[in-house]
């Protein structure tokens, strides 16, 4: 079983822990607050869940997933994420979370900004393109015909393995798109963003299983909006 640490425990990171706790394994949760304001959280999940600072979640786990608002991202502990595995979930949506002025500039594109960050870490970018109610719902056993596939790129070999065989314990497959660079492909305003949404609820739970057929010809299509217009 795989310790997860938690840098940012809201929607999508507390709905992980969530999903790891059910699968068996151990999740240290963290937040800018404190890890007194995680209590309540903590007691839902249960005994293999307790929450930390973000640099004690960042050297507890075997795989730290990072969930916090981009603009945020300096504040990720650099230092105690060195060598280790870093899932990163981060879209830049500055209408909602605020603009981050190097992503704005052109200097750093936004799928890549936690890397550039965090340059002795190996970065997975993943469950980036899923809607933290559908991850919530959609999780199915291996070999259900309905189980969907998440995208996942980064740099990393290993890494992505590590990443893939965790993610198949909370109940997806993934497809490996490749470098991180090529995680643009499934960027805010590119149609692989849609993949799980109902096409008649949008984002109503339990939205909408996607196979890794799917996911390939969502990948592959031509985005209809350029990177940053359509985030969540
Ligand atoms: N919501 C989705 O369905 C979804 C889907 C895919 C990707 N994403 C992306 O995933 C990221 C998280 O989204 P979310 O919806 O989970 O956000 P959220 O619900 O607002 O949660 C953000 C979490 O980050 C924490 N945080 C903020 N600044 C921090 C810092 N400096 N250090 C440590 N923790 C910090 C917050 O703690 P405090 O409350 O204590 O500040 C909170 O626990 C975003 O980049 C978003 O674009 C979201």
């Amino acid at each position: 079983m795989t310790t997860i640490g938690f840098i940012g425990s809201g929607n999508i990171g507390s709905t992980l822990a969530r999903l790891g706790v059910d699968a068996g394994h151990d999740v240290v949760l963290s937040n800018s607050r404190g890890p007194e304001t995680l209590q309540s959280t903590v007691e839902r999940l249960g005994p293999r869940a307790r929450a930390a600072t973000p640099s004690e979640a960042a050297t507890a786990g075997d795989i730290v997933v990072v969930s916090i608002p981009i603009r945020a991202y300096r504040q990720v502990p650099a230092q105690p994420l060195q060598g280790r595995i870093v899932i990163d979930t981060l879209n830049y949506d500055p209408a909602r979370q605020g603009s981050v002025p190097e992503i704005d500039a052109g200097d750093t594109p936004a799928h890549l900004l936690l890397q550039t960050h965090l340059t002795g870490s190996s970065v997975v970018k993943a469950f980036s393109n899923i809607f933290f109610k559908h991850l919530a719902t959609l999780g199915r056993p291996a070999g259900a015909p309905d189980r969907s596939t998440l995208p996942m790129a980064g740099d990393d070999a290993a890494a992505k393995q590590a990443v893939a065989t965790l993610i198949d314990s909370l109940g997806y497959d993934t497809y490996d798109v490749g470098p991180l660079a090529e995680s643009r492909r499934f960027a805010p305003g590119t149609p692989a963003q849609h993949a799980y949404l109902d096409p008649a609820g949008m984002f109503a739970a339990p939205g909408r299983p996607a196979s890794a057929d799917d996911l390939a010809k969502l990948l592959t299509a031509r985005a209809a909006s350029p990177e940053g217009t359509a985030n969540r």
